[in-house]
Order: C-alpha cells, then sequence, then structure tokens
C-alpha cells in the first residue's frame, strides 16, 4: 500500500502529532520491504502508540468540547474503538513479522480512514466555525 503523504490538515497541533504517525508508519513499512523482522522497531511502535493515544486523543477531545464540535460523538466513539483494538492487539501480540504486518496494517487504515478522513472534517470546523 503505498501512502498518500497529504495529511496535513491545517491545524498545527494535529499535524505535528500526525506527522509523527505517519513517520512511525513508514518506518514500519520500510523494514516490512526489506524483509527485515525488527522487534526494537515494533516494541517501540507500540510505546509510541500508547504516548500517541493519551496525549493526541486527549488535545483532540479537549478542542471538541470547548468549541462544542457537532461531531463529537461519532469521532469519540472511533477514539474509542481504537483503543480497544490497540489493548485488545497487545494483550494477544509478541512480535513476530506477521504481528508487525497486523499493526502496520491496522495503522495504514486508521490513517486514511479517521486521520484524512474524521479528523479533517474536525479540523475543517475548528478552521471555519470556530476559527482557531
Ligand atoms: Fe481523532
Amino acid at each position: 500500500m503505498v501512502l498518500d503523504e497529504d495529511y496535513k490538515n491545517g491545524i498545527i497541533w494535529q499535524d505535528i502529532q500526525h506527522q509523527r504517525l505517519l513517520s512511525t508508519i513508514k518506518s514500519l513499512a520500510n523494514s516490512a520491504v526489506a524483509g527485515r523482522s525488527d522487534k526494537e522497531l515494533f516494541y517501540k511502535t507500540i510505546y509510541f502508540l500508547k504516548e500517541y493515544i493519551s496525549c493526541h486523543f486527549a488535545t483532540e477531545e479537549l478542542y471538541m468540547t470547548k468549541y462544542g464540535y457537532p461531531g463529537i460523538k461519532n469521532h469519540l466513539e472511533e477514539h474509542h474503538l481504537f483503543i480497544e483494538d490497540f489493548k485488545k492487539f497487545i494483550s494477544q501480540s509478541i512480535y513476530s513479522a506477521k504481528e508487525s504486518a497486523t499493526l502496520l496494517n491496522s495503522l495504514n487504515v486508521w490513517f486514511v480512514n479517521h486521520i484524512k478522513g474524521t479528523d479533517r472534517q474536525l479540523a475543517k470546523f475548528l478552521l471555519d466555525r470556530a476559527k482557531i
């Protein structure tokens, strides 16, 4: 899968956090393409995602609440599902090339569907309506 890197939504804090996730996805993808088994990268990605979930989701949720975002219910449901899927994944997964590929695939799907879809709608609202 070739990742479309047009991830910028125009909100600086959101774009910076998304860029970090994109870098992580690219590292995993490069490792897979090279046919390398990279245990360290796998666990670094898990660690990064724990931090990403607590920091990035909380920031988005703060802005949604503060500015009365009408799409908050759906957006929070997507965050909640991601957290649940991630918790399930880390409770069942120890490193293997297959698990790393599963993680990469789910992050690709998340990037395309949530960051370029749901998060883009939020960014548009914050820029157009909340004028941040
Ligand atoms: Fe989000």
